[in-house]
């Protein structure tokens, strides 16, 4: 169960980064962009809430205090970067209906920031993990 958490978190990252970069390098939100944002959020999601149920399980515990430490890290950035993705989206959502050239052409610089942070979890969950 823990490899499919880690599979759909992985997805996640991958629907994000094509998101977050396709929108910078068009330099315009297009409903592709906020459809991989849609996407990386049901990943993440679904993949967080798996984690969740294993660590209530509580089968697995980290073998050193450092990977210890680094968990609550992820736990606590993975859930904020969580509500920053869904507001994220629902923004994007926004933005494109609003249909303001000036904000189209401008998101991609929260969407950036935000994925920046997202990135704190992903990397300290897998450095946690391996430790
Ligand atoms: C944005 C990325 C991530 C989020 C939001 C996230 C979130 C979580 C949450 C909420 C927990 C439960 C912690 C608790 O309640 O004590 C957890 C546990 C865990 N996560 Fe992550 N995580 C992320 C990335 C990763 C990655 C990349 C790995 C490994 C490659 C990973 C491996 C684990 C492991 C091994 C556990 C412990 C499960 C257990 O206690 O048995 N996580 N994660």
């Amino acid at each position: 169960m823990l490899v499919a958490a880690i599979i759909l978190i992985s997805l996640a990252l991958v629907a994000y980064t094509a998101g977050v970069w396709a929108e910078r390098i068009a330099g315009r939100l297009r409903p592709f962009h906020v459809v991989l944002f849609g996407a990386g959020l049901a990943f993440d999601a679904s993949g967080t809430w798996l984690m969740s149920l294993i660590a209530q399980a509580g089968t697995h515990d980290s073998a050193t205090a450092t990977g210890g430490v680094l968990m609550n890290v992820m736990a606590v950035t993975g859930l904020i970067a969580l509500v920053l993705m869904a507001v994220h989206f629902l923004w994007a959502v926004v933005v494109l209906v609003r249909n303001r050239d000036a904000e189209l052409r401008t998101f991609h610089r929260l969407s950036v920031i935000v994925w920046a942070i997202w990135l704190i979890p992903y990397f300290t969950g897998m450095i946690g993990a391996m430790l």
